[in-house]
């Protein structure tokens, strides 16, 4: 019997699980799928990712947008696996690449060109070449020397030249750790205010390229719900400028970036929060549309990490949990100090007995996935689960230690498909010229 009651009654926080999270026999079940079954079929370290929590952040993120006649796109750089971009494509959203090799995985996911937009501060001209070849709907250019390179490209190869947005630096600091802040002064992405006017009377305006949208990104785990409203009037007057002087700008993008919760001490920023900040700035701009593109907020909550736990030693009434994942698979409490929370699956219904650090695998004394968690009894061979586990750890995963890779599964409806098979040992030699 599944006991779903139970689990809101339960001492661990419903808010950083997947929607289709219950508890039976005392355990949790992601989409019907025992988490034990699971790994006992695929192994540890296990990534399962919920489908039906995947499509409803999508339909509620689009909800919140659509009544502004917005572009949304996910940001693929939190998570690029093909299946899960498919399932977004699905929805409906866009989706917005940094790279030549996310380009490629857009394309393989189905994405039209139409539907993609590039990023990045540092792209090369092969990067450029393949969006101005492919049509896509728009690449952003970072600065002068890009939009002299993109200029040469789209000209040398007598296409019509591609369409064109600005990325500005707006002076806008959001509240969030310092690598996560991608605006404001001395931010290495984007045009500085003061330099735009130099930059459309010269570069732009000798270009022969249509700049017809500005876009701006904040950072990522932004809790403050109206500085996106600053931003949309930041932005909106630029594009007011931008028109003025004979470019035809049509889009405003205020980037993605909202905070999603890690722990029970988080508060997520819903995007009808967001919507609501930057209705109004936009609605008396008709001929502008805008646009938002988060990445975070649209998977973290659907995904759980799993790990088998090795050993566990006792210093006083503290205990160091070790598993067998760890920096390898999340790069990211090494490189925010981001906190995370864990869960013993099996135990979800008990109350914790002290608190613990789960620890990795891996040589590094930085190699903590969650500290300062609450957890009931846990002894080596149990499961632990760290959730909020889908954004930005399997794309920044690494074979650090030559560790090889976890599998990755998707529930739905009782089943499980794998999406990313295990690493092997033979996949962390395939780059060498002499393998053996
Ligand atoms: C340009 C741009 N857009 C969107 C995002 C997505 O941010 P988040 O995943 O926090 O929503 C990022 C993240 O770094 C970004 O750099």
């Amino acid at each position: 019997m599944i006991e779903s009651l139970q689990l809101e009654t339960s001492p661990i926080p419903i808010g950083l699980l997947p929607d289709t999270a219950r508890v039976n026999g005392g355990s949790l079940t992601i989409a019907g799928c025992s988490l034990e079954d699971l790994t006992t079929e695929f192994g540890t370290p296990l990534y399962v990712y919920d489908e039906m929590t995947l499509r409803r952040e999508a339909q509620q993120t689009l909800r919140a947008f659509s009544p502004l006649g917005a572009r949304v796109s996910f940001a693929g750089k939190a998570c690029g696996a093909l299946d899960i971009l498919r399932v977004f494509r699905e929805e409906g959203l866009d989706l917005d690449v940094v790279s030549a090799g996310e380009l490629e995985a857009g394309i393989r996911a189905g994405f039209l060109p139409s539907q993609l937009h590039l990023h990045g501060n540092c792209k090369s001209d092969e990067e450029l070449n393949r969006a101005t070849h492919l049509g896509i709907h728009a690449i952003v250019v970072d600065n002068c020397e890009e939009l002299q390179r993109l200029s040469t490209i789209a000209h040398g190869g007598r296409r019509t030249g591609p369409s064109v947005q600005v990325r500005l630096q707006l002076p806008l600091e959001a509240e969030t750790h310092p690598h996560l802040r991608t605006a404001g002064c001395r931010s290495k992405f984007g045009v500085a205010l003061e330099d735009l006017d130099e930059m459309l009377s010269g570069t732009a305006a000798r270009s022969g390229l249509q700049i017809n949208g500005v876009h701006a990104h904040l950072g990522s785990q932004i809790g403050d719900a109206a500085i996106y409203g600053r931003a949309a009037s930041q932005l909106i007057e630029i594009a007011r400028t931008l028109k003025e002087r004979g470019f035809p700008c049509r889009e405003a993008s205020i980037g993605g970036g909202w905070r999603v919760a890690y722990s029970p001490r988080d508060r997520a920023l819903a995007p009808s929060e967001v919507a609501q900040e930057v209705r109004l700035p936009f609605a008396k701009e008709q001929w502008l549309r805008p646009a938002v593109e988060p990445g975070r907020a649209l998977v973290a909550r659907a995904a759980l990490a799993l790990y088998r736990v090795g050993s566990v030693k006792r210093y006083g009434r503290r205990r160091i949990v070790a598993v067998d994942g760890g920096m390898g698979d999340n790069p990211r409490p090494a490189l925010y100090g981001s906190a995370y929370h864990a869960i013993v699956p099996a135990r979800i219904l008990e109350e914790p007995v002290g608190e613990a650090d789960v620890v990795g695998r891996y040589c590094e004394s930085g190699d903590v996935l969650a500290s300062d968690v609450g957890l009931p009894p846990v002894a080596a061979g149990e499961l632990v689960c760290v959730p909020v586990s889908g954004a930005y750890q399997l794309s920044m995963a690494s074979s650090y230690n030559l560790v090889p890779q976890p599998a990755v599964v998707m529930v739905r409806d009782g089943n499980a498909r794998v999406i990313l098979r295990r690493g092997t040992m033979n996949d962390l030699f395939t780059r060498e010229t002499s393998p053996r």
